[in-house]
């Protein structure tokens, strides 16, 4: 008899928990041309998961709104432009990395609770990996200093490289500088180095005909060495910079490699809560229905 209620207790938990259909987003302004939506709900349904992933454009006087009401309505979310940081207020938790790191663009609502991670940087590196072997030693030219490029210089430093962050604003690239004990300077600021990224959202869809550093092609062919170039724009895949760098003759790293790599790194951490849905969650250990039902 015992037996029998167990079962249909369990039927019906993993019925509510089939249908109880998660809901993702990218958070962004402008985030329209994101290709994370897509990615995202290629991958949940691949993976059977009842879980869909949306557009959340926030223009920057809505997101104080959107961040109080996020917990009751999403279980989880990729953050961008221009929020990496600022997100950081509204959450009741964040990693050892993204604290180090500053930014955050991966939250998890774990039941009610929101925890903020960093992929960026786990991206960033393995990109980077594809186009050169060791990064100790290595000079490094980081354009920009907001959220994506804090990733970047964190790790590269991790990594033993010398990093300078180039960016328009000169407070801002002073202030990251000094966070992460590097050089700084305007965007003209260029000398010569081993690898050049950009982290600014110059260049992105659909603003592609411009370029965060139209001197490059001049500036590398006066220089000894050629650098290993990456920008973290996906969208286009080649870039006004990408291009200008190859037709210098340097090797290049599209924005896809990291893209990928941190979308990956994202859904593993978001499917680590999945783990208990085939099995009984009476008695799995994976603490019952309802949570598991509820939290992402
Ligand atoms: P994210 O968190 O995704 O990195 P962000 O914090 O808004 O976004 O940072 C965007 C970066 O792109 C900044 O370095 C920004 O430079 P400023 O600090 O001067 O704002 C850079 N950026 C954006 N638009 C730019 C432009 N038109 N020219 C030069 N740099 C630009």
């Amino acid at each position: 008899m015992h037996k029998f209620v167990v079962s249909a207790m369990v039927r019906e938990a993993n019925k509510i928990y089939k249908s109880a259909m998660k809901k993702y987003c990218v958070i962004g302004y402008p985030v329209k041309y994101s290709l994370s939506p897509r990615l995202f709900n290629t991958a949940f349904k691949k993976a059977k998961l009842s879980a869909k992933y949306e557009f959340a454009e926030v223009a920057p006087g809505d997101f104080g709104k959107f961040m109080r009401s996020f917990g009751a309505n999403f279980a989880g979310a990729n953050v961008t432009i221009p929020y990496k940081q600022d997100v950081i207020k509204y959450l009741d938790k964040i990693s050892e990395e993204a604290r180090k790191i500053g930014a955050v663009n991966v939250i998890v609502n774990k039941k009610g609770k929101l925890i903020g991670y960093n992929t960026d940087v786990f991206g960033a590196m393995a990109a980077l990996k594809t186009g050169i072997k060791s990064l100790r030693g290595k000079r490094a030219i980081v354009l920009g200093a907001g959220g994506a490029a804090r990733a970047v210089v964190y790790g590269l430093k991790k990594a033993g490289a010398y990093v300078t962050i180039l960016n328009r604003t000169l407070a801002r690239a002073k202030k990251l500088a000094r966070d992460f004990k590097c050089e700084f300077g305007g965007l003209e600021d260029f000398a010569p180095c081993d690898i050049l990224i950009n982290t600014t959202s110059v260049g992105m869809w659909p603003n592609i005909k411009v370029t965060p550093f139209p001197d490059l092609k001049k500036q590398i062919a006066s220089a000894q060495k050629r650098p290993v170039v990456m920008d973290i724009i996906y969208r286009p895949h080649i870039t006004k910079f990408l291009r200008d760098a190859k037709s210098a003759g340097c090797r290049i790293i599209t924005g896809d490699k990291m893209f990928y790599a941190q979308a990956a790194k994202t859904f593993k951490i978001w499917t680590h809560f999945y783990r208990f849905r085939n099995s009984d969650p009476l008695t799995s250990g994976g603490g019952g229905a309802s949570s598991t039902s509820v939290s992402p």
